[in-house]
């Protein structure tokens, strides 16, 4: 017996603005296998993180060269000690959207890791961010502003359709996440 069901489709094709068409469609009684293979693909529509953990060792100072060593010190602690000292970053990649049907693929792991690679780890892996580095030539290397930097770098990698976040551990108990999760 035919079947008359409204279906909504969403359609995200074009950047971030979702269009929510809804259509009457009836289906002939042996279409019921068909519509629910529809259902299934229109409404599946939860975005999916995939992670990939990248690692670096670096050393820094944290000061502002125009303060006073005390003044150094009192703001930063031990990380403004003037001969450097090093850190094990872990900077954790998410990447965020809607999983290709066809493939199962958000994005390819093999290119996320040969990005992370290239971009974070060859450029930052046993280096003083302070004197090998430009991006921190003006911007003290805080967990912070290294976060900011590493999302920076990689953006413009990621499809655009797809978001990123980025989260680096300074150490295991200092960690810095950006974009911030806004609840
Ligand atoms: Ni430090």
């Amino acid at each position: 017996m035919p079947f008359q069901r409204r279906a909504f489709f969403i359609c995200n094709q074009h950047g971030p603005t979702f269009v929510l068409i809804s259509v009457h469609v009836t289906f002939p009684s042996w279409g019921l296998y068909f519509y629910h293979r529809l259902f299934n693909n229109c409404f599946m529509t939860h975005p999916l993180s995939l992670y990939r953990m990248g690692h670096f060792n670096a050393a820094h100072q944290l000061a502002i060269s125009t303060w006073s060593m005390e003044k150094n010190l009192e703001t930063f602690g031990k990380c403004a000690n003037p001969n450097f000292h090093g850190h094990n970053y872990e900077v954790e990649v998410r990447v965020t959207g809607h999983v290709d049907p066809e493939t199962g693929i958000l994005i390819n792991l093999k290119d996320l890791k040969a990005i992370i690679e290239r971009e974070v780890e060859d450029r930052f892996d046993h280096k003083n961010l302070n004197l090998d580095c430009p991006e921190f030539k003006h911007k003290v290397p805080t967990v912070e502003n290294i976060c900011v930097v590493i999302y920076d770098i990689l953006r413009p990698f990621i499809p655009a359709e797809l978001d990123l976040g980025i989260k680096l551990y300074e150490t295991p108990r200092n960690y810095a996440e950006y974009p911030a999760r806004i609840i």
